[in-house]
């Protein structure tokens, strides 16, 4: 309504001021010199409105195509510095196009329907800065296109149907946008001031080494979601300052260490590199070794098997690694131990059935603080793997097959904030552990084959969130366990589950009417068997614990 009333008011001042076509006035004013038109067929129809020296145009056209005649002499837009076409349905440009509008700053001809654009479009010497062309048709961009756009700063050719691109040196432009289009080769002329190139979301297959040689100055490059079975050789050489690669969903079954460039004490600033959703299958030794100031790397979701001590050599800055949903069936001893500023290592989803004592070598990994080894088959844990980690807040051993924890292991670790053990085959937590997890917040030990919980009382001194169903707790001590979370204000995840709606079994009635607090005895009161049967149907995979791990 407010829109309407302004529409109204502007169309009563432009009435005072003289204009014709009262009732059908097409234009309002936003501001001064700026105006924005509705169903306008041609930029000589604003002639009508008689402002002088326009400054800022938008038209908004649901059924009328605009066409940008040629010959026609609009000299009051010939200030025109923005355009907004992006509310025009279908844009003709004919052969001249923009050129009319040599002073042309802004441009957008967002999903203007608009199949090709020629250099003869724009004015010799254009003053166009920013281009927005995303979400049009248009196949090609030929050097001719934005041969005369030599100010470009910001291009836009996202969602379009672009098969090739061959840009001409571009001095300024700094951010370009080539995005879910059908790229499958490109090639740049010398862009000194380009910083962000987006590629992601086209047909690349490959990418030959002079692809990126003019662009110096790039810090972002994205290209995932293509093809790229094959860099070559010193493809990112140039590229002494990108900071973030983005490789992620292509077909990659290797990233040589060469594509980085291959002298020797030779480095380059990369800060976060993705390679997630490829094929890989090996690292290689000194892989990453040219990248010493890398923050993240990501290999998730690959087909890895193995890590060796050689293979994360240099990354002394590394701070995120992940490694989730590889086949990684073995850690050797010292993986991990160059990563003296790792913060958050994700192994879930491997295959994992051991953890070595020395995967984190001998030295103490001093930040890192997630360890995440969710879903994987680990039967046995070294009581001393995780001794080089005493400053752990968040681990995860969910979704596994342990059988027992070792109090050795839990010992030094009296920063952990968040345990999670759910869906393993614990029947027990041991007092001594238990008393190691002064600081634990949230802890869940849910579908495991807990019986009881001994001596309470004066555990968990932090806990607030827990998670106990699917055990087949006595239901004595689960009364005992429910009145004691309760007296603590300790809240129950997954509450909406069947299991608090009365539809699974939260415990199982026994012989007795007490809380046998001992694993042989009430071993023998055959509990186990008894849950089992009811439970049949239940568990698979709980995704929530999973994508829970890594915030
Ligand atoms: C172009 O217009 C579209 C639609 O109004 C808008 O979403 C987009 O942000 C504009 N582009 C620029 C560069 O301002
Ligand atoms: C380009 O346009 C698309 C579609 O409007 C938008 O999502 C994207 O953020 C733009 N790219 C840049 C770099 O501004
Ligand atoms: C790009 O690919 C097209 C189609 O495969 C091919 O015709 C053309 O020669 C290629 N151009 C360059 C510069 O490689
Ligand atoms: C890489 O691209 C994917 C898909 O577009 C995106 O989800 C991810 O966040 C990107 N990674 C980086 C480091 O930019
Ligand atoms: C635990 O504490 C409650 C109340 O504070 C007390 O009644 C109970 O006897 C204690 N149990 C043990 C085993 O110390």
């Amino acid at each position: 309504m407010l829109v309407n009333a302004n529409w109204v008011l502007s169309a009563l001042w432009l009435c005072c001021r003289g204009f014709p076509q009262v009732g059908a006035l097409p234009c309002r004013t936003l501001a001064w010199r700026s105006f924005e038109c509705r169903e306008l067929a041609s930029l000589q129809d604003l002639s009508d409105v008689g402002a002088e020296n326009w400054h800022s145009l938008a038209v908004r056209n649901e059924r009328t195509e605009l066409a940008l005649d040629s010959d026609t002499s609009v000299e009051y837009l010939a200030n025109l510095v923005e355009l907004d076409l992006s509310a025009v349905q279908q844009l003709n440009l004919h052969t001249q196009g923009f050129s009319l509008l040599p002073n042309l700053r802004h441009l957008n001809i967002s999903g203007s329907g608009l199949g090709e654009l020629h250099g003869s479009h724009f004015a010799v010497e254009s003053a166009l800065q920013h281009l927005d062309a995303s979400h049009n048709r248009l196949e090609l961009l030929t050097k001719d296109v934005l041969g005369n756009l030599r100010k470009l700063i910001y291009a836009n050719f996202s969602h379009n149907a672009l098969t090739g691109c061959e840009l001409p040196h571009l001095p300024l432009l700094n951010r370009l946008d080539l995005s879910h289009n059908r790229l499958v080769n490109v090639s740049f002329g010398v862009c000194p001031q380009l910083q962000q190139l987006l590629l992601h979301e086209n047909r690349l297959a490959q990418l030959d080494v002079s692809a990126f040689r003019g662009l110096h100055g790039l810090l972002e490059l994205q290209l995932s979601g293509n093809r790229l079975t094959c860099i070559a050789q010193e493809t990112f050489l140039p590229l002494n300052q990108l900071r973030v690669l983005n490789l992620s969903h292509n077909a990659l079954d290797a990233l040589r260490p060469s594509v980085f460039g291959a002298a020797q004490n030779f480095v380059l600033n990369l800060q976060q590199l993705d390679l997630a959703g490829n094929h890989i299958r090996l690292l290689f030794d000194n892989q990453f070794r040219v990248l010493p100031r890398l923050q993240a790397l990501d290999l998730s979701r690959n087909s890895i098997a193995s890590l060796s001590s050689g293979h994360f050599v240099g990354l002394g800055s590394l701070r995120k690694l992940y490694l989730q949903s590889n086949d990684i069936l073995e850690i050797k001893p010292g993986a991990f131990a160059a990563l003296a500023n790792l913060d958050t290592l994700d192994l879930s989803r491997n295959s994992l059935e051991y953890f070595e004592e020395q995967a984190f070598g001998g030295n103490t990994l001093t930040r890192l603080r997630k360890l995440n080894l969710n879903a994987n088959r680990l039967k046995r844990l070294h009581p001393l793997a995780l001794s080089s980690l005493p400053f752990l807040e968040y681990l995860s051993l969910g979704h596994n097959e342990l059988r027992s924890l070792d109090v050795r292991m839990f010992a030094p670790m009296r920063h952990l904030q968040k345990l999670h053990l759910g869906h393993n085959l614990l029947e027990e937590i041991g007092p001594d552990v238990m008393d190691c997890l002064s600081s634990v917040m949230e802890l869940l030990i849910d579908n495991n084959k807990l019986t009881f919980l001994v001596a309470l009382n004066d555990t968990f001194p932090s806990l607030n969130r827990i998670a106990i169903e699917g055990n087949p707790w006595q239901c004595t001590c689960f009364v005992e366990l429910q009145q004691w979370l309760t007296s603590k204000r300790v809240t129950y995840l997954r509450e909406n589950t069947g299991y608090y709606k009365g539809e699974r079994p939260l415990c199982v009635v026994t012989a007795v009417d007490y809380c046998i607090q001992n694993l042989q005895a009430a071993r023998r009161q055959k509990i186990h068997a008894d849950f089992e049967v009811e439970q049949e149907d239940t568990d698979a995979f709980d995704e929530d614990d999973a994508s829970a791990a890594v915030d």
